[in-house]
């Protein structure tokens, strides 16, 4: 009969020490290890991120060779695994496979799973950088009924991703530079943020000491939510349904209605209170790549550009500080690069792969970590004596 604290959604509850990252709501900061958000995406690769989140530190020339070598040598899947993909129907949501395939990672990579023994940890944390997206590029093609690709170690890590979703065996895929350095923010973008629905659900499966692959096969299934990493999808869904410019008022006002469910997908965080930091760098992203790809005419980006005027200018989403979040214009990218909408939270979950293994490991390496317990305050039924069949 403990007193405990009642904070459903963990408004106001920290549950662990961090050292990874820094968000000021308020101000609309977001710094990974220290350094700015902006800076970060501006000057670095993904790799380099990934580095800076598993080990704290911004890699030197070499530590950034031998890591990307360690990456680009670990992205081909155990051929077995391949039967995995064909096991699921074809039609099957790509975001479905990936928590499948990823969560089987443990009946493949067994050899080095011991997670008080940080070398293993390292090991298993490259593993799940180096073949998530490899996983998450499959899952696209076996949708689409052509044959998986296999990674390509003399490309970068956003490079080699786009050659596994759009390459086929009779033609090679060509990078765009502007597309490339554009996935690569996204990918930097969505790398961390400390203790989202996600992180917390891979922090508290691992609490329980289950391996690396079943807790970022959780984090997957928890990041697949519309309120959380679905939102670009959703986004892009909400875009198509709204069809023409015509209608962003009737939209407006349902959203706006308490009694309509409905809400503006892409709009509105928990956290910031402000522009979303991350949304500001995707928004010049996004427009670089329309303008890159002669795309600012095409009627779903005027349509998306006329809801984020009227939703800045409205009164309902100004005082509540609702401002289009980075999944707002992530979505757009993404579809400018022709990536469909069924792919947007997979590539969401590759990019957070990086957080995820980071505060993972974080967790782990500190001896006073202990499992998650939360508590309840009970409201059910007291004792009371069980009717019998008949008498029910
Ligand atoms: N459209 C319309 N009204 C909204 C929206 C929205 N998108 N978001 C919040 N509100 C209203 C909400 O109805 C409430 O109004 P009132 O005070 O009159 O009752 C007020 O704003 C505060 O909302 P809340 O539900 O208390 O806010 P929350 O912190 O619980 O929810 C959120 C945050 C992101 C879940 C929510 O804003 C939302 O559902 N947005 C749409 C989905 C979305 O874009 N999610 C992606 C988040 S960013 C990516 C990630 O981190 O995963």
């Amino acid at each position: 009969h403990g007193v405990f604290t009642y904070d459903p959604g963990f408004l106001s509850t920290a549950a662990c020490n961090s050292n990874i990252t820094f968000i000021d709501g308020e101000e609309g900061l977001l710094y990974y290890r220290g350094y700015p958000i902006e800076q970060l995406a501006e000057h670095c690769n993904f790799m380099e991120v990934s580095y800076l989140l598993l080990h704290g530190e911004l890699p030197n020339a070499t530590q950034t060779k031998e890591f990307t070598d360690t990456i680009s040598g670990s992205t081909m899947l155990h051929d077995q695994l391949s039967n995995i993909f064909r096991g699921f129907r074809r039609d099957a949501h790509p975001m479905a496979v990936m928590v499948g395939v990823v969560g089987s990672l443990s009946a493949f990579y067994f050899d080095a799973m011991d997670i008080r023994d940080a070398k293993h940890r390292e090991i298993s944390a490259h593993r799940l950088l180096a073949k998530v997206p490899t996983i998450a590029a499959w899952s696209y093609k076996y949708n689409l009924g052509q044959p998986f690709m296999y990674p390509q170690n003399h490309l970068n890590y956003a490079e080699n991703f786009m050659h596994m979703m759009f390459a086929t065996p009779c033609e090679t895929y060509v990078p765009n530079p502007v597309l490339a350095k554009a996935f690569e923010r996204i990918l930097i973008l969505h790398a961390d943020h400390e203790q989202n629905a996600s992180t917390s659900t891979v922090r508290l499966v691992g609490s329980s000491g289950a391996n690396p692959f079943a807790c970022i096969s959780a984090g997957i299934a928890s990041l697949w939510g519309p309120a959380h990493g679905g939102a670009n999808e959703a986004t892009l869904k909400m875009l198509e349904e709204i069809g023409d410019v015509s209608r962003i008022g009737e939209f407006i006002k349902r959203a706006k209605d308490k009694t309509d469910t409905f809400r503006l997908m892409g709009f509105g965080h928990r956290v910031y209170r402000n522009m979303d930091p991350r949304a500001k760098i995707m928004r010049t992203t996004c427009h670089e790549v329309l303008d890159e790809l002669g795309l600012h005419d095409d009627p779903m980006f005027k349509l998306a550009m006329e809801l984020e005027k009227i939703a800045l200018e409205d009164e309902y989403f100004v005082s509540r500080k609702l401002y289009p979040n980075v999944d707002f214009y992530s979505g757009i990218v993404m579809r400018a690069m022709g990536i469909p909408n069924s792919m947007f939270t997979a590539i969401f979950a590759l990019a957070r792969t990086a957080g995820w293994i980071a505060q993972w490991s974080e967790m782990i390496s500190d001896e006073e970590h202990k499992i998650g317990r939360p508590r309840q305050l009970y409201k059910g039924n007291l004792r009371r004596d069980l009717v019998p069949m008949d008498r029910r």
